[in-house]
């Protein structure tokens, strides 16, 4: 079995910047392994993982509980859409509580303190499924996707295209500290939160990665990915201004054409999902094959897989295959 031991001293998974370069690549490779050997240690033999949902998932939530059954345990999903985490009761309880009868709580939530909470008080592991700032079990997916595909990390140009959101935010933190050159390309004024960029630029510095933020369509020429993500983000009112704003930086073939200039190979196209066809990314981009929008939403339980294996076995006993 080859299972990633955490160099990061963190207990919890909130952001992408909790894992360091050598988790990310010890994750993915024990991701790999799992998806190629179709093995999975059990780790989670006789314990459970509180799946807390104040949002709506498709792929988050299908990949948490069948990944989390791979691995002998039980996922207990506690739907909080129509409730508030908190609401019913306070997050210190909810906390105290489900530290004494799971092994790990995975939270999607509106508010990311709703997960600084969750971590000041539980004395189990917590790892975000997303939040309004952040989303890095899709960017771990992701990077696997990129180095099955391209290889290595390490030098990887990939740009970004859109609204800087939680998904942008994460796969900054990742790409900058595994060396990934990103460019992020969003219209002005809907570029990421300045304390993000601040801390992907230092992470990039000790990394070498180039981080790019701009609005300048002309900057996605040359990069191996273009990456796409819904222009409005669950939570976020429909609006038909920021459509029209968003207009030109929607992905077409020939933007993938435009972002292929002096490489060898074709741009892959990647989007975490759901995606809109016609809207941020044309139809045809996403059933071309340089398109990698399943492989990331399947990779999504190797991933996760890896990550869960290594957070548990911290506290739990040797697992066995
Ligand atoms: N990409 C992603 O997190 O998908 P879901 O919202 O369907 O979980
Ligand atoms: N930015 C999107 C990602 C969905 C997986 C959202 O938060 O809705």
């Amino acid at each position: 079995m080859i299972q990633a031991e955490l160099a990061s001293s963190c207990r919890h998974i909130l952001g992408a910047s909790d894992l360091t370069k050598d988790d990310y690549l010890g994750l993915i490779q024990s991701a790999i392994h799992m998806k190629e050997s179709g093995r999975y240690p059990q780790v989670l033999a006789g314990q459970s993982v509180a799946l807390l949902f104040e949002k709506p998932s498709l792929r988050t939530r299908v990949s948490f509980e069948a990944g989390i059954h791979k691995l002998g345990g039980n996922p207990i999903y506690l739907d909080h859409k129509e409730c508030t985490i908190g609401e019913r009761e306070p997050i210190n309880d909810l906390a105290e509580y489900l530290s004494r009868s799971v092994n790990a709580i995975v939270a999607r939530v509106h508010s990311h303190k709703t997960l600084n909470e969750l971590a000041e008080h539980a004395s189990i592991p917590i790892v975000n499924a997303l939040s309004n700032r952040e989303h890095p079990c899709q960017a771990l997916a992701d990077l696997m996707t990129i180095s099955e595909h391209i290889g290595s990390l390490g030098g990887t140009r990939l740009a970004y295209i859109g609204d800087g959101n939680n998904v942008c935010h994460s796969l900054m933190l990742a790409s900058a500290t595994t060396g990934i050159h990103l460019t992020v390309i969003t219209p002005a004024g809907h570029g990421p939160a300045n304390d993000i960029v601040v801390e992907s630029m230092a992470l990039a510095s000790i990394s070498g990665a180039e981080l790019i933020v701009t609005s300048d369509l002309d900057a996605v020429v040359g990069h191996n990915v273009v990456y796409a993500d819904t222009w409005i983000s669950m939570g976020q009112d429909s609006d038909s201004a920021k459509y029209k704003i968003f207009l030109p930086y929607k992905v077409t073939q020939r933007l993938m054409k435009i972002a292929s200039e002096g490489l060898d190979q074709e741009s892959f196209f990647m989007h975490c999902m759901p995606a809109h066809r016609g809207i941020e990314v044309d139809a045809n981009v996403i059933d071309n094959p340089s398109s990698l929008v399943y492989t990331q939403a399947e990779n999504r339980l190797y991933a996760q897989n890896a990550l869960l294996v290594a957070l548990l076995t911290r506290s739990l006993e040797s697992p066995e295959v």
